[in-house]
């Protein structure tokens, strides 16, 4: 009976490990997804995490009962006030309600479900380019997918006056998506005055925001900083909605702990709306795992886990920046044609090369680096020992 199946394409990012993995060559190198890679290209556990893990293998008293519908509880308190700030009216005023949900896909897939059942608006607009999933992901929770101006491959910097103009001709209470930092695919973000006239603009026509925060931390080395862009939003009172993922900035990223939060205008419409989102998450996967919420509950309720977490962030998003400072250094030492200092420019764990999808296979082949078909590098999968192999395979493509 399932003889008529055909066979679906491997991920577009996913995919690319899957190759890699097939791939029998000493030389070959992953920059496809986006995960963190040590000096020695493996993959790193926090000393952090590894601590608070220890804590919870001592703790003989804990227990691996269900979690409640929404999760954990103190994850789900701790997560609002690292997003939101720890002084956050929103938070003070009960306004905020926030559900442990699988990593940010889970968080983005849940906030999407319930939008489609109780928002006016089934629209929503995403930036030109985007996360590939972001568009899977809202189409099957029934909204309807639509792309503002983002990128400008001219400039490689932001369009900001086509995201104006686009946002400005959507439909009164669209939803918006907005990467919180760190642009995943092209390391762009608005400025602090930019996104402070997306927000005017946003406010005064009523679109509603709806926040992918997957790097806070991991753009700047600072969760403060990097986490702007949502608290000026949530400042002026309005609603929000905020996928938080603690993927890469923990390196949970197979442990699937994330956050869904909805700012709301009381907190009486708070307590209504989550009681509406246990509806979409039982049936879903009744109720989310415990052991990774456990593991960054830990973390954040304790002064000096938290402190020592700040630092191994901030030397994860270093490593990042010297890597491209390395790979620009590098095509400038070759000579390779073209402009690269937008690869010092972009932020957070991806350059967004500039390579077309000829080069990109070119570089699979005879380099055996594998990357995403747009041309988008992981910095954190290099090492200053990758980097003369990657830009050798550049240098050779940009010359073809
Ligand atoms: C990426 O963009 O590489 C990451 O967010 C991993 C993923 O799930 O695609």
């Amino acid at each position: 009976v399932f003889s008529h199946v055909v066979r679906a394409p491997e991920d577009p990012i996913l995919g690319v490990t899957v190759a890699y993995n097939k791939d029998p060559s000493p030389l070959k190198l992953n920059l496809g997804v986006g995960a963190y890679r040590t000096e020695e290209g493996k993959p790193l556990v926090l000393n952090v995490v590894r601590k608070a893990e220890q804590q919870l293998v001592n703790d003989r008293s804990r227990v691996k009962e269900y979690l409640p519908i929404v999760g954990l509880a103190e994850f789900n308190k701790l997560s609002a006030k690292l997003i939101l700030g720890a002084d956050s009216p929103a938070i003070r005023e009960n306004r905020v309600t926030t559900v442990q949900c699988l990593s940010g896909t889970g968080s983005l897939r849940v906030g999407a479900e319930f939008l489609a059942r109780h928002y006016h608006q089934r629209t929503i607009y995403i930036p030109q380019p985007t996360w590939g999933n972001h568009p899977k992901v809202f189409t099957l929770a029934g909204l309807s997918v639509k792309s503002y101006r983002y990128y400008d491959p001219a400039t490689r910097g932001l369009n900001f006056q086509g995201l104006l103009e686009d946002l400005g001709s959507a439909p009164a209470g669209a939803i918006v998506l907005l990467h919180a930092c760190a642009h995943n695919p092209t390391g762009v973000d608005p400025t602090l005055q930019q996104w402070e006239r997306i927000r005017q603009l946003m406010r005064s026509k009523g679109l509603l925001p709806f926040f992918d925060s997957a790097y806070q931390g991991f753009a700047s080395g600072s969760l403060d900083s990097d986490a702007q862009s949502v608290r000026m939003f949530v400042a002026d009172g309005g609603e929000c909605f905020i996928a938080q993922s603690y993927a890469k900035n923990l390196g949970l990223y197979g442990e699937r702990v994330g956050a869904l939060s909805i700012v709301c205008k009381t907190a009486d419409v708070a307590g209504r709306v989550e009681s509406q989102v246990k509806l979409v998450i039982r049936p879903m996967y009744s109720n989310p795992p415990i052991h990774g919420a456990s593991i960054v509950a830990a973390i954040l309720r304790d002064r000096d886990l938290f402190n020592e977490w700040t630092f191994e962030l901030k030397a994860m998003a270093d490593r990042i920046i010297s890597m491209r400072q390395k790979l620009f250094d590098a095509l400038r030492a070759r000579g390779t044609p073209g402009d690269w200092s937008h690869i010092i420019k972009q932020i957070g764990m991806f350059t967004f090369t500039g390579l077309n999808p000829q080069q990109v296979a070119f570089m699979t082949k005879d380099y055996h680096i594998y990357m995403t078909s747009d041309g988008r590098i992981s910095m954190a999968g290099l090492s200053s020992k990758t980097v003369p192999h990657l830009a050798d395979a550049i240098h050779a493509a940009v010359t073809l």
